[in-house]
Protein backbone atom coordinates (compact mmCIF):
# COMPACT_ATOMS: atom_id res chain seq x y z
CA UNK A 1 0.00 0.00 0.00
CA UNK A 2 2.92 2.21 0.94
CA UNK A 3 3.91 2.31 -2.55
CA UNK A 4 0.47 4.89 -3.34
CA UNK A 5 2.25 7.49 -1.30
CA UNK A 6 3.52 9.95 -3.36
CA UNK A 7 6.75 11.50 -1.93
CA UNK A 8 8.05 7.98 0.06
CA UNK A 9 10.12 6.73 -2.50
CA UNK A 10 12.46 9.70 -2.40
CA UNK A 11 12.26 9.64 1.58
CA UNK A 12 13.20 5.82 1.40
CA UNK A 13 16.16 6.42 -0.92
CA UNK A 14 17.31 9.60 1.47
CA UNK A 15 17.29 6.80 4.22
CA UNK A 16 19.00 4.44 3.55
CA UNK A 17 18.50 2.22 6.04
CA UNK A 18 14.66 2.55 7.17
CA UNK A 19 13.91 0.54 9.47
CA UNK A 20 12.30 1.56 12.99
CA UNK A 21 10.84 4.18 11.20
CA UNK A 22 6.61 3.89 10.90
CA UNK A 23 4.38 5.93 8.60
CA UNK A 24 1.85 7.05 10.91
CA UNK A 25 -1.68 9.01 11.68
CA UNK A 26 -3.57 11.13 9.25
CA UNK A 27 -1.01 9.75 6.52
CA UNK A 28 -2.30 6.00 7.17
CA UNK A 29 -5.85 7.60 7.35
CA UNK A 30 -5.69 9.18 4.03
CA UNK A 31 -3.64 6.16 2.33
CA UNK A 32 -6.01 3.31 3.31
CA UNK A 33 -9.12 5.86 2.55
CA UNK A 34 -7.53 6.05 -1.18
CA UNK A 35 -6.64 9.83 -1.40
CA UNK A 36 -3.30 9.80 -0.03
CA UNK A 37 -1.83 13.89 0.29
CA UNK A 38 1.87 14.82 -0.17
CA UNK A 39 2.20 15.02 3.52
CA UNK A 40 3.98 13.05 5.29
CA UNK A 41 4.08 11.92 9.36
CA UNK A 42 6.81 9.81 10.19
CA UNK A 43 7.63 7.95 13.87
CA UNK A 44 10.35 6.02 15.84
CA UNK A 45 10.89 4.99 18.78
CA UNK A 46 13.90 7.52 19.89
CA UNK A 47 15.59 10.32 19.41
CA UNK A 48 14.32 11.62 15.56
CA UNK A 49 17.08 15.29 15.77
CA UNK A 50 20.17 13.67 14.20
CA UNK A 51 18.02 11.93 11.90
CA UNK A 52 16.46 15.20 10.76
CA UNK A 53 19.38 16.39 10.18
CA UNK A 54 20.46 13.78 7.87
CA UNK A 55 17.58 13.64 5.82
CA UNK A 56 17.45 17.51 5.24
CA UNK A 57 20.84 17.66 3.62
CA UNK A 58 20.10 14.63 1.85
CA UNK A 59 16.66 15.52 0.51
CA UNK A 60 18.29 19.31 -0.34
CA UNK A 61 15.84 21.03 2.30
CA UNK A 62 15.64 22.33 5.68
CA UNK A 63 15.09 20.64 9.03
CA UNK A 64 13.72 22.79 11.93
CA UNK A 65 13.52 20.56 15.46
CA UNK A 66 10.67 22.04 17.86
CA UNK A 67 11.48 22.68 21.51
CA UNK A 68 8.85 20.54 22.47
CA UNK A 69 9.96 17.17 23.34
CA UNK A 70 10.64 15.10 20.10
CA UNK A 71 9.59 16.49 17.09
CA UNK A 72 11.42 17.79 13.41
CA UNK A 73 10.00 18.89 10.58
CA UNK A 74 12.40 18.04 7.44
CA UNK A 75 10.64 20.68 4.40
CA UNK A 76 12.22 19.89 1.20
CA UNK A 77 10.89 21.49 -2.93
CA UNK A 78 7.72 22.70 -0.77
CA UNK A 79 6.75 19.74 1.15
CA UNK A 80 6.73 18.67 4.57
CA UNK A 81 7.79 15.82 6.39
CA UNK A 82 7.38 15.52 10.27
CA UNK A 83 9.19 13.01 12.26
CA UNK A 84 8.76 12.22 15.62
CA UNK A 85 9.54 10.53 18.50
CA UNK A 86 7.32 7.44 19.87
CA UNK A 87 5.53 9.09 23.44
CA UNK A 88 3.70 8.88 26.13
CA UNK A 89 1.19 11.49 27.03
CA UNK A 90 -0.43 12.17 30.73
CA UNK A 91 -2.60 15.03 31.25
CA UNK A 92 -2.15 16.23 35.12
CA UNK A 93 -4.88 18.05 34.65
CA UNK A 94 -8.21 18.18 31.95
CA UNK A 95 -7.56 20.60 29.28
CA UNK A 96 -4.01 21.47 30.07
CA UNK A 97 -1.02 20.29 27.62
CA UNK A 98 0.14 16.74 28.77
CA UNK A 99 3.19 15.84 30.08
CA UNK A 100 5.17 14.00 27.45
CA UNK A 101 8.08 10.86 27.83
CA UNK A 102 9.11 8.74 25.51
CA UNK A 103 7.22 6.04 24.82
CA UNK A 104 7.21 2.57 22.07
CA UNK A 105 5.08 2.69 18.90
CA UNK A 106 1.99 1.14 21.01
CA UNK A 107 1.92 4.00 23.39
CA UNK A 108 1.97 6.89 20.35
CA UNK A 109 -0.60 5.14 18.95
CA UNK A 110 -2.66 5.08 22.32
CA UNK A 111 -1.89 8.66 22.97
CA UNK A 112 -4.30 9.54 19.98
CA UNK A 113 -7.54 11.05 19.20
CA UNK A 114 -9.79 8.91 17.36
CA UNK A 115 -9.25 4.95 16.17
CA UNK A 116 -8.71 6.27 12.83
CA UNK A 117 -5.77 8.00 13.48
CA UNK A 118 -4.35 5.24 15.22
CA UNK A 119 -2.58 3.13 12.72
CA UNK A 120 1.08 3.12 12.18
CA UNK A 121 2.09 1.20 8.81
CA UNK A 122 6.10 -0.09 9.52
CA UNK A 123 8.80 1.22 6.79
CA UNK A 124 9.95 -0.47 4.31
CA UNK A 125 6.18 -1.55 4.54
CA UNK A 126 4.52 -4.12 6.50
CA UNK A 127 1.10 -4.62 8.07
CA UNK A 128 -0.49 -1.97 9.59
CA UNK A 129 -0.30 -2.18 13.33
CA UNK A 130 -3.88 -1.02 13.90
CA UNK A 131 -4.86 -1.59 17.74
CA UNK A 132 -8.22 0.00 18.10
CA UNK A 133 -9.44 -1.67 14.84
CA UNK A 134 -9.00 1.74 12.94
CA UNK A 135 -9.47 0.08 9.78
CA UNK A 136 -13.08 -0.77 10.66
CA UNK A 137 -13.75 2.44 11.62
CA UNK A 138 -12.84 3.41 8.43
CA UNK A 139 -15.21 1.35 6.69
CA UNK A 140 -17.92 2.27 8.95
CA UNK A 141 -17.53 5.66 8.59
CA UNK A 142 -17.17 6.21 12.39
CA UNK A 143 -15.10 8.59 14.41
CA UNK A 144 -14.32 6.60 17.85
CA UNK A 145 -12.64 8.06 20.86
CA UNK A 146 -9.71 5.27 22.06
CA UNK A 147 -11.04 5.43 25.91
CA UNK A 148 -13.55 8.03 27.86
CA UNK A 149 -10.99 10.21 28.62
CA UNK A 150 -10.35 11.52 25.61
CA UNK A 151 -12.07 15.04 25.09
CA UNK A 152 -11.42 15.20 29.22
CA UNK A 153 -8.15 15.40 28.26
CA UNK A 154 -7.74 17.37 25.05
CA UNK A 155 -11.23 19.38 24.48
CA UNK A 156 -9.84 20.47 20.95
CA UNK A 157 -10.29 17.21 19.99
CA UNK A 158 -14.40 18.10 19.74
CA UNK A 159 -13.81 20.38 16.65
CA UNK A 160 -11.34 17.97 15.03
CA UNK A 161 -14.13 15.34 15.11
CA UNK A 162 -16.42 17.59 13.82
CA UNK A 163 -13.99 18.52 10.58
CA UNK A 164 -13.52 14.87 10.53
CA UNK A 165 -16.96 14.49 10.32
CA UNK A 166 -17.95 16.88 7.52
CA UNK A 167 -14.48 16.42 5.57
CA UNK A 168 -14.66 12.85 5.33
CA UNK A 169 -18.55 12.20 5.47
CA UNK A 170 -18.21 10.32 8.98
CA UNK A 171 -20.12 10.69 12.13
CA UNK A 172 -19.14 10.19 15.33
CA UNK A 173 -20.38 6.68 17.32
CA UNK A 174 -22.87 7.36 19.84
CA UNK A 175 -20.83 6.91 22.91
CA UNK A 176 -18.06 9.36 21.08
CA UNK A 177 -20.93 11.93 20.73
CA UNK A 178 -22.01 11.66 23.92
CA UNK A 179 -18.61 12.00 25.40
CA UNK A 180 -18.47 15.15 23.39
CA UNK A 181 -21.94 16.47 24.13
CA UNK A 182 -20.72 15.62 28.52
CA UNK A 183 -17.41 17.58 27.73
CA UNK A 184 -18.99 20.41 26.11
CA UNK A 185 -21.54 20.87 29.01
CA UNK A 186 -19.24 20.59 31.96
CA UNK A 187 -17.67 23.48 29.91
CA UNK A 188 -14.19 22.09 29.47
CA UNK A 189 -14.02 23.81 26.21
CA UNK A 190 -13.83 27.38 28.24
CA UNK A 191 -10.87 26.36 29.56
CA UNK A 192 -8.63 25.88 26.66
CA UNK A 193 -6.37 28.51 26.16
CA UNK A 194 -7.17 31.19 23.43
CA UNK A 195 -4.78 30.69 20.93
CA UNK A 196 -5.81 26.74 20.85
CA UNK A 197 -9.12 27.67 20.36
CA UNK A 198 -8.60 30.37 17.46
CA UNK A 199 -6.60 27.35 15.79
CA UNK A 200 -9.52 24.64 16.38
CA UNK A 201 -11.34 27.25 14.67
CA UNK A 202 -9.20 28.52 11.58
CA UNK A 203 -9.03 25.02 10.33
CA UNK A 204 -12.53 23.62 11.16
CA UNK A 205 -14.03 27.16 9.17
CA UNK A 206 -11.04 27.06 6.78
CA UNK A 207 -12.25 23.88 5.20
CA UNK A 208 -14.31 23.70 2.09
CA UNK A 209 -17.18 21.78 4.49
CA UNK A 210 -17.30 24.39 6.92
CA UNK A 211 -20.85 24.79 6.41
CA UNK A 212 -21.68 21.21 7.71
CA UNK A 213 -19.47 21.92 10.83
CA UNK A 214 -21.13 24.92 11.40
CA UNK A 215 -24.55 22.73 11.74
CA UNK A 216 -22.69 20.61 13.86
CA UNK A 217 -21.26 23.04 16.26
CA UNK A 218 -24.68 24.36 16.92
CA UNK A 219 -26.47 20.77 17.52
CA UNK A 220 -23.78 20.12 19.87
CA UNK A 221 -24.07 23.47 21.31
CA UNK A 222 -20.16 23.67 20.79
CA UNK A 223 -20.68 27.29 19.49
CA UNK A 224 -22.10 28.91 22.80
CA UNK A 225 -19.40 26.77 24.81
CA UNK A 226 -16.32 29.17 23.62
CA UNK A 227 -14.99 32.62 24.57
CA UNK A 228 -16.41 34.30 23.63
CA UNK A 229 -19.67 32.88 22.87
CA UNK A 230 -20.53 32.17 18.73
CA UNK A 231 -23.97 31.34 16.97
CA UNK A 232 -24.04 29.06 14.75
CA UNK A 233 -27.02 27.68 12.75
CA UNK A 234 -28.82 27.85 9.94
CA UNK A 235 -28.77 31.38 9.70
CA UNK A 236 -25.48 31.83 10.01
CA UNK A 237 -24.66 28.79 7.18
CA UNK A 238 -27.58 30.37 4.88
CA UNK A 239 -25.06 33.84 5.21
CA UNK A 240 -21.85 31.81 4.75
CA UNK A 241 -22.81 30.54 1.51
CA UNK A 242 -24.18 33.79 0.36
CA UNK A 243 -20.42 35.09 1.18
CA UNK A 244 -18.55 32.76 -0.78
CA UNK A 245 -20.64 33.45 -3.79
CA UNK A 246 -20.12 36.58 -3.34
CA UNK A 247 -16.34 36.52 -2.74
CA UNK A 248 -15.77 34.40 -5.91
CA UNK A 249 -17.72 36.69 -7.91
CA UNK A 250 -15.35 39.46 -7.04
CA UNK A 251 -12.16 37.88 -6.50
CA UNK A 252 -12.26 39.28 -2.18
CA UNK A 253 -9.18 38.33 -1.42
CA UNK A 254 -10.40 37.30 2.90
CA UNK A 255 -9.25 34.12 4.06
CA UNK A 256 -12.19 31.79 4.12
CA UNK A 257 -12.21 31.30 7.89
CA UNK A 258 -12.53 34.66 8.81
CA UNK A 259 -15.30 35.27 6.79
CA UNK A 260 -17.06 32.13 8.38
CA UNK A 261 -16.42 33.61 11.71
CA UNK A 262 -17.81 36.98 10.34
CA UNK A 263 -21.00 34.89 10.52
CA UNK A 264 -20.62 33.78 13.81
CA UNK A 265 -20.12 36.25 16.22
CA UNK A 266 -22.51 39.28 17.10
CA UNK A 267 -22.03 42.17 16.20
CA UNK A 268 -20.48 44.07 18.93
CA UNK A 269 -18.88 41.13 20.53
CA UNK A 270 -15.29 41.35 21.51
CA UNK A 271 -12.96 38.34 20.35
CA UNK A 272 -9.95 39.56 22.09
CA UNK A 273 -10.26 36.17 23.94
CA UNK A 274 -9.10 34.94 20.29
CA UNK A 275 -5.90 36.27 20.34
CA UNK A 276 -5.70 36.71 16.74
CA UNK A 277 -3.54 39.19 14.89
CA UNK A 278 -4.37 42.74 15.25
CA UNK A 279 -6.21 43.21 11.78
CA UNK A 280 -8.29 40.08 11.95
CA UNK A 281 -9.24 41.14 15.34
CA UNK A 282 -10.29 44.72 13.94
CA UNK A 283 -12.12 42.98 10.91
CA UNK A 284 -13.95 40.65 13.08
CA UNK A 285 -15.12 42.72 15.11
CA UNK A 286 -15.95 45.66 12.69
CA UNK A 287 -17.44 43.91 10.07
CA UNK A 288 -20.60 42.69 11.20
CA UNK A 289 -21.47 46.24 13.00
CA UNK A 290 -20.79 48.23 9.85
CA UNK A 291 -22.25 45.59 7.80
CA UNK A 292 -25.82 46.20 9.63
CA UNK A 293 -24.83 49.91 9.20
CA UNK A 294 -24.43 49.72 5.33
CA UNK A 295 -27.35 47.47 4.97
CA UNK A 296 -29.88 50.22 7.58
CA UNK A 297 -28.61 53.27 6.48
CA UNK A 298 -27.84 52.42 2.62
CA UNK A 299 -25.63 55.00 2.31
CA UNK A 300 -24.35 56.61 -0.95
CA UNK A 301 -21.16 58.44 -3.08
CA UNK A 302 -18.17 59.55 -1.05
CA UNK A 303 -19.94 58.02 2.78
CA UNK A 304 -20.77 54.60 1.20
CA UNK A 305 -16.94 54.59 0.17
CA UNK A 306 -15.48 55.65 3.89
CA UNK A 307 -18.05 53.50 5.51
CA UNK A 308 -17.23 50.51 3.34
CA UNK A 309 -13.46 50.95 3.22
CA UNK A 310 -13.37 50.81 7.01
CA UNK A 311 -13.40 47.22 7.47
CA UNK A 312 -12.61 46.39 3.66
CA UNK A 313 -13.38 43.91 1.67
CA UNK A 314 -15.21 42.37 5.70
CA UNK A 315 -17.48 44.38 5.81
CA UNK A 316 -19.09 45.62 2.60
CA UNK A 317 -19.33 41.79 1.33
CA UNK A 318 -21.24 40.82 4.66
CA UNK A 319 -23.45 43.98 3.67
CA UNK A 320 -24.12 42.07 0.34
CA UNK A 321 -24.70 38.82 1.97
CA UNK A 322 -27.30 40.11 4.24
CA UNK A 323 -29.06 42.12 1.06
CA UNK A 324 -28.25 42.43 -2.21
CA UNK A 325 -27.84 46.21 -3.33
CA UNK A 326 -26.90 47.95 -5.96
CA UNK A 327 -24.83 50.51 -4.42
CA UNK A 328 -22.64 47.86 -3.09
CA UNK A 329 -21.90 45.97 -5.94
CA UNK A 330 -21.00 49.67 -7.22
CA UNK A 331 -18.73 49.73 -4.71
CA UNK A 332 -17.28 46.28 -5.71
CA UNK A 333 -16.92 46.71 -9.13
CA UNK A 334 -16.50 50.49 -9.54
CA UNK A 335 -16.03 52.38 -6.25
CA UNK A 336 -13.16 50.08 -4.33
CA UNK A 337 -10.87 50.47 -7.25
CA UNK A 338 -11.19 54.86 -7.66
CA UNK A 339 -7.77 55.97 -7.12
CA UNK A 340 -7.00 60.09 -8.11
CA UNK A 341 -4.84 60.80 -10.73
CA UNK A 342 -3.85 64.13 -8.86
CA UNK A 343 -0.97 63.26 -6.37
CA UNK A 344 0.55 65.40 -3.82
CA UNK A 345 3.40 66.51 -6.01
CA UNK A 346 0.87 68.06 -8.46
CA UNK A 347 0.09 69.87 -5.51
CA UNK A 348 3.11 71.26 -5.11
CA UNK A 349 3.65 72.28 -8.42
CA UNK A 350 0.45 74.08 -7.87
CA UNK A 351 2.11 76.14 -5.23
CA UNK A 352 0.53 73.99 -1.85
CA UNK A 353 3.60 74.04 0.43
CA UNK A 354 4.30 70.69 2.45
CA UNK A 355 1.45 70.63 5.39
CA UNK A 356 -1.79 69.70 5.99
CA UNK A 357 -2.96 71.47 3.59
CA UNK A 358 -2.04 68.76 0.79
CA UNK A 359 -3.76 65.68 2.61
CA UNK A 360 -6.76 68.13 3.14
CA UNK A 361 -7.54 68.72 -0.82
CA UNK A 362 -6.42 65.67 -1.41
CA UNK A 363 -9.48 64.26 0.72
CA UNK A 364 -11.94 66.41 -0.79
CA UNK A 365 -10.95 65.58 -4.26
CA UNK A 366 -11.70 62.20 -3.62
CA UNK A 367 -14.96 63.10 -2.22
CA UNK A 368 -15.54 64.45 -5.32
CA UNK A 369 -14.46 61.79 -7.14
CA UNK A 370 -16.22 59.06 -5.32
CA UNK A 371 -19.59 61.51 -5.81
CA UNK A 372 -19.20 60.93 -9.74
CA UNK A 373 -18.43 64.78 -9.76
CA UNK A 374 -14.45 64.74 -11.37
CA UNK A 375 -13.33 62.86 -14.19
CA UNK A 376 -10.31 62.53 -15.31
CA UNK A 377 -6.76 64.10 -14.30
CA UNK A 378 -8.12 67.36 -16.20
CA UNK A 379 -10.67 68.19 -13.78
CA UNK A 380 -9.17 66.77 -10.62
CA UNK A 381 -6.58 69.78 -11.78
CA UNK A 382 -9.08 72.44 -11.98
CA UNK A 383 -10.80 71.42 -9.18
CA UNK A 384 -7.19 71.75 -7.28
CA UNK A 385 -6.58 74.73 -8.40
CA UNK A 386 -9.80 75.97 -7.63
CA UNK A 387 -9.77 74.82 -4.11
CA UNK A 388 -6.48 76.43 -3.74
CA UNK A 389 -8.00 79.60 -4.95
CA UNK A 390 -10.64 79.74 -2.17
CA UNK A 391 -8.01 79.09 0.48
N1 LIG B 1 -3.51 14.28 17.38
C1 LIG B 1 -4.19 13.94 18.53
N2 LIG B 1 -4.82 14.90 19.28
C2 LIG B 1 -4.81 16.20 18.88
C3 LIG B 1 -4.10 16.55 17.71
C4 LIG B 1 -3.46 15.57 16.98
O1 LIG B 1 -4.22 12.78 18.89
N3 LIG B 1 -5.43 17.12 19.60
C5 LIG B 1 -2.81 13.22 16.59
C6 LIG B 1 -3.69 12.51 15.58
O2 LIG B 1 -3.39 11.16 15.64
C7 LIG B 1 -3.26 13.06 14.25
C8 LIG B 1 -1.80 13.45 14.50
O3 LIG B 1 -1.74 13.78 15.88
O4 LIG B 1 -3.38 12.10 13.23
C9 LIG B 1 -1.31 14.60 13.67
O5 LIG B 1 -2.12 15.76 13.86
P1 LIG B 1 -2.59 16.65 12.65
O6 LIG B 1 -1.48 16.91 11.73
O7 LIG B 1 -3.38 17.78 13.20
O8 LIG B 1 -3.64 15.65 12.01
P2 LIG B 1 -3.84 14.90 10.68
O9 LIG B 1 -4.48 13.60 11.04
O10 LIG B 1 -2.64 14.89 9.84
O11 LIG B 1 -5.03 15.74 10.12
P3 LIG B 1 -5.21 16.74 8.96
O12 LIG B 1 -5.59 15.83 7.85
O13 LIG B 1 -6.33 17.63 9.41
O14 LIG B 1 -3.91 17.45 8.80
Amino acid sequence: MLERLPELGRVLDALGDPRGLHVVGGTVRDLILGSPGTDLDLVREGSVEELAGELAERLGGRAVVHGNFGTAVVTYDGKHLDLIQARRETYPQPAALPVVEPGTIEDDLARRDFTINALAIPLPDGEALDPFDGRGDLERKTIRVLNERSFLDDPTRIFRAIRYESRLGFRMDPETERLAREAIEAGLVRRLSGPRVREELIALLGEPEAPKSILRMAELRLDQAVDPPLRAGLNAVQRLNRLRELAAEYEVDAPAWRLALETLVEPGQSVEALALTKRDQQLVEGAPADARELVDRQPGGAELADLAARHAPDAPLLALAIRDDARLRDWFERLRHVRLEVTGSDLAELGVPEGPRVGEILDELRRRKLNGELDGRAAELRAAQELIADG
